[in-house]
């Protein structure tokens, strides 16, 4: 049942990872990418303190190689959960040489972590709902709003078409929930577009993806999917496919 990370490493690659370069899906990414460099360069002219919650998705690299590469004026973060899968960590340095940066990194608060573990157990996530989301509140939801705190405007890498709960994801928007602006600017990319990016510019990127992973949170709650299956269809494959998000984005009117 787990999401067994170790079974992937010897299994067949993944065709979606590599789509053929068409002149067609060339021209459709490169004029995209021009409307994402416009969307972030007004961005950071609206709201000067301005951050992006780097993953180390797919998509959230090709962000990343366009902020690093042109050199924009925006402020990268990551959540380190304590239990993201070793290719994450090995991606989270490679990102770091190939760009000479330094990503700034937030941990969940030591004191929770050993007080939900003591109570419940290592692994209580499987349990419950209750148990997924409480564990999900302490080593995602509190350390983005230590990310967030007095941000004007955050970004993140989602797309419209990765689940039910993300339909008709805007490219901005104002996020009710944290208390400040939203920009999704890769909210209309297909998911063959954000290969063909990568490939095209060569971006640092998961290994788990060659291998059926097209999403990857924490390695306890991400398993590889079959060939057809939703982009998020193993993330916590346990829950319904309509309430499964982890509170990071979560929306309050
Ligand atoms: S989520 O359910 O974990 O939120 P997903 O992995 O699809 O969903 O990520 C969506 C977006 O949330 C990412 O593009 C990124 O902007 C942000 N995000 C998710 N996980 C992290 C993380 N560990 N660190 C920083 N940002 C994250
Ligand atoms: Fe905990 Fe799983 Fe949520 Fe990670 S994805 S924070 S391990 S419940």
């Amino acid at each position: 049942m787990f999401g067994d990370i170790s079974l992937i490493r010897s299994a067949a690659k993944n065709p979606a990872t590599s789509p053929e370069l068409t002149e067609d899906l060339v021209n459709s990414v490169k004029a995209k990418t021009t409307a994402v460099l416009a969307l972030l360069r007004q961005a950071c002219q609206q709201f000067p303190s301005i951050t992006f919650a780097n993953s180390l998705g797919a998509e959230d690299m090709l962000l990343s190689d366009l902020i690093l590469r042109e050199k924009l004026a925006i402020s990268i973060f990551s959540l380190d959960t304590g239990r993201l899968p070793p290719e994450t960590y090995e991606l989270m340095q490679a990102l770091e040489q190939k760009y000479q940066t330094k990503l700034k990194i937030y941990f969940p608060q030591a004191e929770a972590v050993e007080h939900y573990v003591q109570q419940h157990g290592i692994n209580a996530f499987y349990q419950s709902i209750e148990m997924r989301k409480a564990c999900c509140q302490m080593r995602k939801v509190e350390p983005l709003r230590r990310a967030l705190q007095g941000k004007q405007a955050w970004i993140t890498g989602m797309r419209a078409e990765q689940s039910a709960t993300r339909a008709n994801l805007p490219h901005q928007e104002f996020d009710a929930g944290n208390g400040l602006e939203k920009f999704n600017p890769l909210s209309d990319w297909h998911e063959n577009e954000v290969w063909a990016y990568i490939r095209m510019h060569d971006v640092p990127y998961n290994k788990l993806h060659d291998a059926f992973y097209p999403s990857i949170g924490c390695a306890p709650c991400t398993r590889a999917v079959a060939m057809g299956e939703d982009v998020r269809a193993g993330r916590w494959w346990w829950e319904d496919p309509t309430s499964k998000e982890c509170g990071l984005h979560v929306k309050k009117n």
